[in-house]
């Protein structure tokens, strides 16, 4: 069969298709054409190739085969007369779209049965224990919109498009040999050396650029670091309520989790010790606690580390948005109160940039370094090299200051914007917690609210609002919601507060 297509479609050149895997017996008395057509055959009707899918042109698979287009040929003209190809002027030839189903069915269902029969006659099939302690973790799959308050979310139509794009064109236009071939597994240089700058200046971090490592986001510094330090039964403290996912990265390594409960000055550091509960590591967000908001105290500060250094301990020090803190300056990391090199000091720019760039670090102790790299090595071998050098001249070129200083404003409104709607129309139903910084507040609910029900219903009218619970290991007392502000404008957020009115 042969159509006209439109004149459009008939001007575009034919994409090259890829080649598939056909092995010719070239010794068989079965001729070649035959080989080819039998072949093509049964790849349609178990629906290994898709109905419009193309085909290569007789010349490229003939080439490929090694053999004279002529039995390419014979084949092609075969399988159209039997209706299983079309051809279209200028688009080349496809696989059928008309096939009939039941041409289709029978073969493509038989094979899947006898999959699925061989899958149920041997039960579940064997994963390691960390595979199944992770796929048992809670997750909240009606979140995945990107509707009013999506926590962790920043400004992205805010974001400096403009000039990111004109970098990463200066960057491919004239691509060096660096950014084309393998890179080094701790990073690009010129971009550990903006983060080194940054952090020493902006967040008392004390380290060289040689102990940088650039990660995929901080979820793959935690991961790092739990591949590094724990071994599997390891104890690690973590806050309570706390980071979902860091949990996530210490369950995957197979250590055991003791949540710690946190106050107004953080993780109960004294409570910890005072309960006997050793532990390898602990993980903490000291800037701003994930997620109710508090900053970590001073005392709080030395306690642990002084338990750290006494105990051998780790920790790992989590320090995702401290960038935005509207009333006060910002505070200084923990890994530059630290004089023993216990601190694993984990960043991101997800928040300050924007989360699909997948660019984080890790600050790792001199002596940790070899294990990081190595550890790197066998993860992944190192992050895309062309993003790291465009953002190392972002950063550079001063860029990314301007950017943090327009955002923290527009945030320091989005906030007050968000705090005042919660006020004015749900009174005191809601009381906000953690407003002080960041990109998210926590709305507690009145007791006895489910706050699993309440943000399932929210869904519903397009608003993410993620229950405060998802970040227990224990059940808490009193639920609540945390609301994410940094993605969502004015006029979102009243909209959005309205419609959870409605739900409540
Ligand atoms: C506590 C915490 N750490 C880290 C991150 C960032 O993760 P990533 O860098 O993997 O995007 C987030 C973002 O949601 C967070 O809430």
């Amino acid at each position: 069969m042969c159509y006209d297509m439109p004149l459009s479609i008939r001007m575009r050149r034919v994409p090259a298709t890829f080649l598939p895997p056909i092995a010719l017996d070239y010794s068989a008395k079965t001729p070649m054409y035959r080989q080819l057509y039998d072949w093509f055959r049964l790849a349609i009707v178990t629906g290994q190739m898709r109905p419009g899918q193309r085909l290569p042109s007789t010349r490229s698979l003939a080439t490929e085969l090694k053999i004279s287009r002529i039995p390419v040929s014979n084949a092609y003209d075969q399988l159209l007369a039997e209706g299983y190809l079309e051809t279209f002027i200028g688009a080349g030839t496809c696989v059928a779209r008309s096939i009939p189903d039941d041409t289709l069915s029978p073969l493509a269902g038989k094979r899947q049965k006898e999959l699925q029969q061989t899958v149920e006659k041997v039960g579940p099939r064997r994963m390691s224990r960390r595979g199944m302690a992770l796929t048992q973790l809670p997750t909240q799959s009606w979140l995945n919109i990107v509707g009013a308050f999506r926590v962790s979310l920043p400004a992205l139509d805010h974001f400096p498009i403009g000039v990111w794009s004109r970098l990463v064109a200066r960057h491919s236009r004239r691509p060096a040999r660096g950014i084309m071939a393998y890179g080094d597994a701790m990073g690009c240089l010129p971009l550990r050396e903006a983060i080194a700058e940054y952090l020493g200046a902006v967040r008392a971090v004390r380290c060289q650029a040689s102990q940088i490592m650039v990660t995929t986001g901080s979820q793959q510094g935690l991961h790092l670091s739990a591949q590094v330090l724990l071994d599997p039964k390891d104890r690690v403290w973590i806050e309570e309520p706390g980071y979902p996912s860091a949990r996530q990265a210490f369950i995957g390594a197979g250590a055991q989790l003791i949540p710690i409960p946190v106050d107004h000055e953080g993780i109960k550091v004294a409570e910890a010790i005072r309960r006997g509960h050793n532990a390898r590591a602990v993980y903490i967000t000291p800037s701003h606690q994930y997620p109710l908001g508090m900053t970590m105290s001073a005392t709080r500060r030395m306690l642990l580390l002084n338990w750290a250094v006494r105990t051998g301990a780790w920790i790992i020090e989590d320090d995702y948005d401290s960038e935005y803190r509207f009333g006060s300056r910002p505070i200084a990391s923990l890994q530059g109160l630290d004089t023993d090199a216990r601190v694993i000091y984990v960043g991101t720019f997800s928040k300050v940039m924007f989360p699909a760039l997948r660019i984080g670090y890790l600050v790792v102790p001199k002596d940790l370094v070899p294990a990081f790299s190595a550890a790197r090595d066998a993860a992944d071998v190192f992050s895309a090299t062309l993003y790291q050098s465009v953002l190392a001249d972002f950063i550079g070129e001063g860029h990314f200051a301007r950017h943090i200083r327009r955002m923290r404003m527009l945030y320091a409104e989005r906030r007050k914007a968000l705090v005042k709607a919660i006020r004015v129309q749900l009174g005191d139903v809601f009381e906000v917690i953690g407003a002080e910084a960041g990109m998210h507040l926590v709305a507690m609910l009145p007791p006895g609210v489910n706050d699993v029900a309440l943000s399932r219903k929210a869904a519903q009218r397009g608003i993410s609002a993620t229950p405060l619970s998802a970040c227990y290991l224990n059940p808490p007392g009193r639920g609540g919601l945390i609301l994410g502000y940094g993605g969502t404008n004015a006029q979102e957020i009243h909209d959005g507060i309205c419609k959870l009115k409605m739900c409540v």
